[in-house]
């Protein structure tokens, strides 16, 4: 996993550009967290840094970003280098996480739809659980299970299409290929379905669970219009979901 999104560093990076990103990706993200003014904030599967430099920037008071891959966060550093604003950064693998503080919110954009099996979900949860503090939020956006197959190539024109090549059950790979700029690269996401999901926070200790459907900025709709945002809106690709500790 590391070494693969090593490989990838760059191409991902500039998929952020993607108009979905803004509008409804990062839109849908920032909604949901709301006032970050003097939140402590642990950003897991951090990558090069794009979410946590934002954090930072809309005034969280502590941000630190954990990713696997070392080639993400000599990315992230990098960053911070040229423009310092004062973010920590650590390679670790987020399942031998262990307790590493005691964070207002503890966020993550796509690293649950990285686990593979039940325990693996269940282990990155407890590395987000026990890194909160008590009344703390988790916020993340990932990759939405309830999505259905038939719908995976109605995504294309927002620059990524998702596919499989077995049933959707516990563990199976669900192919994400993202075009950016006529070129294309692949990457796996496993699919885990929502019962599991709600299990995992539940066991671990959250005591409240939502989800939220992705929203569309107002810029978004002005630039683009409603029916262009309506494949995405309809067949919900990504989802948001926020925890209470
Ligand atoms: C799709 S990228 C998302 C990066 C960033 N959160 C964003 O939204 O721009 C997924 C990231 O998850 C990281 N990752 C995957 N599994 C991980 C794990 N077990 N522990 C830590 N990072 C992980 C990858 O290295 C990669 O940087």
């Amino acid at each position: 996993m590391a070494a693969y999104y090593d490989s990838i560093d760059e191409q991902y990076k500039q998929s952020k550009e993607l108009p979905f990103r803004l509008h409804i990706e990062a839109y849908t993200y920032f909604d949901l967290l709301g006032d970050l003014a003097e939140k402590s904030l642990l950003d897991l599967a951090c990558g090069e840094g794009f979410y946590t430099r934002k954090f930072r920037q809309r005034g969280a008071a502590r941000v630190l970003g954990v990713d696997i891959s070392a080639k993400m966060i000599e990315l992230a550093r990098q960053q911070e280098a040229k423009a310092p604003l004062g973010i920590e950064y650590i390679v670790c693998d987020v399942l031998d996480l262990g307790e590493i503080g005691n964070f207002d919110l503890v966020v993550a954009s796509f690293l649950l739809n990285y686990a593979q099996t039940q325990e693996q979900l269940l282990r990155m949860c407890q590395s987000v659980y026990i890194n909160l503090k008590q009344g703390g939020r988790f916020v993340s956006i990932n990759n939405n299970s309830e999505q259905p197959p038939e719908s995976y190539l109605s995504t294309e024109k927002y620059g990524f299409i998702k596919s499989i090549s077995e049933p959707l059950q516990e563990g199976a790979p669900i192919t994400y290929t993202v075009s950016v700029d006529g070129q294309k690269f692949s990457f796996d996401n496993y699919y885990l379905s929502r019962a599991t999901y709600e299990w995992a926070f539940r066991t671990v200790g959250f005591k409240q669970i939502r989800w939220q459907s992705p929203i569309v900025s107002t810029v978004g709709v002005r630039e683009f219009g409603n029916e262009f945002w309506r494949d995405f809106l309809d067949n919900q690709p990504i989802i948001g979901i926020e925890c209470w500790k």
